[in-house]
């Protein structure tokens, strides 16, 4: 049995990892800070996922995942989706006062650190893999987007920096565009109907778990959905069998 655990998990990309994870029969555990939306996403998924609502800057919750992973024996995925754009509509740095960056920090890079720390155990009993969810900002200087993307930038550099100090494997990955609120959020009364929606994604990413090359940043658009498993020899006698 393999276990994941999938921050933010409620919506957007982390609930189409955690669909698509569970489907396949991994043991998902996720979160999200709105109780009701979460429970409601997950339950009609197919599969073992376990939800628990709190927010990842807090300490206590952090505990709690902390426990539910660990009574499963050990994590072989780590995916620090959860994230916050700060504030919308975004705004150029020099109209920053310093109590904006205090949520992206915490949300974007440090409870990553954190968590990442308090569940390493987890992840080398398992030789997990750590996935840091980045983005284009990371990278590219565009306006209005500094804080957040100095934030991707240093959730990219504690992700890959744990590669090196752990030896575990570690991937900040770039998702692309997608159609979700946080998105929307970033362009207010825009029509965002021509970004791909969120589950177009999953394939790549499961692709990069395939494929499992060394620790770096990476597009997930850059790596192919994974060939459907071959079916099994007694499938193929079952499907000789009934001439489909
Ligand atoms: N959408 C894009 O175009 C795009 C592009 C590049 C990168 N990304 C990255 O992709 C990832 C997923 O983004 P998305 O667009 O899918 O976002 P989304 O639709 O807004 O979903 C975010 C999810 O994270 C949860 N969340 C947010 N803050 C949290 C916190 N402090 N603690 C626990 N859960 C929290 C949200 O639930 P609650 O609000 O209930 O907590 C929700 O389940 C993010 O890392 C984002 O930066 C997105």
């Amino acid at each position: 049995m393999s276990v994941a655990l999938i921050t933010g998990g409620s919506a957007g990309l982390g609930l189409e990892i955690v669909r698509a994870l569970a489907a396949r029969g991994w043991t998902v555990v996720t979160d999200g800070r709105d109780a009701d939306r979460l429970h409601s996403a997950v339950a009609g998924l197919a599969g073992d996922v376990v939800a628990l609502a709190g927010d990842v800057t807090d300490a206590a919750h952090r505990d709690e995942l902390l426990r539910a992973v660990t009574d499963r024996g050990g994590l072989d995925l780590l995916v620090h989706n959860a994230s916050t754009l700060g504030p919308s509509p975004l705004r150029p740095l020099e109209t920053m006062r310093i109590e904006d960056l205090r949520t992206v920090w915490q949300t974007n890079v440090g409870a990553p650190l954190v968590l990442t720390a308090a569940l390493l155990p987890a992840l080398r009993a398992a030789d997990g893999v750590l996935v840091s969810i980045s983005s284009d900002a990371a990278v590219e200087h565009y306006e209005g987007w500094g804080l957040y993307g100095a934030s991707k930038a240093g959730l990219d550099h504690v992700t890959l920096t744990y590669g090196q100090e752990t030896g575990l494997t570690a991937y900040a990955v770039d998702p692309g565009d997608m159609r979700t609120q946080m998105h929307q959020d970033a362009f207010p009364g825009e029509d965002i109907s021509d970004r791909p929606l969120p589950e177009t994604v999953v394939p790549h990413l499961l692709g990069l778990l395939a494929v499992r090359p060394t620790s770096g940043r990476y597009r997930a658009a850059d790596f192919a959905a994974p060939a459907p498993a071959a079916p099994a020899p007694a499938d193929l006698a079952h499907v000789v069998a009934e001439g489909v």
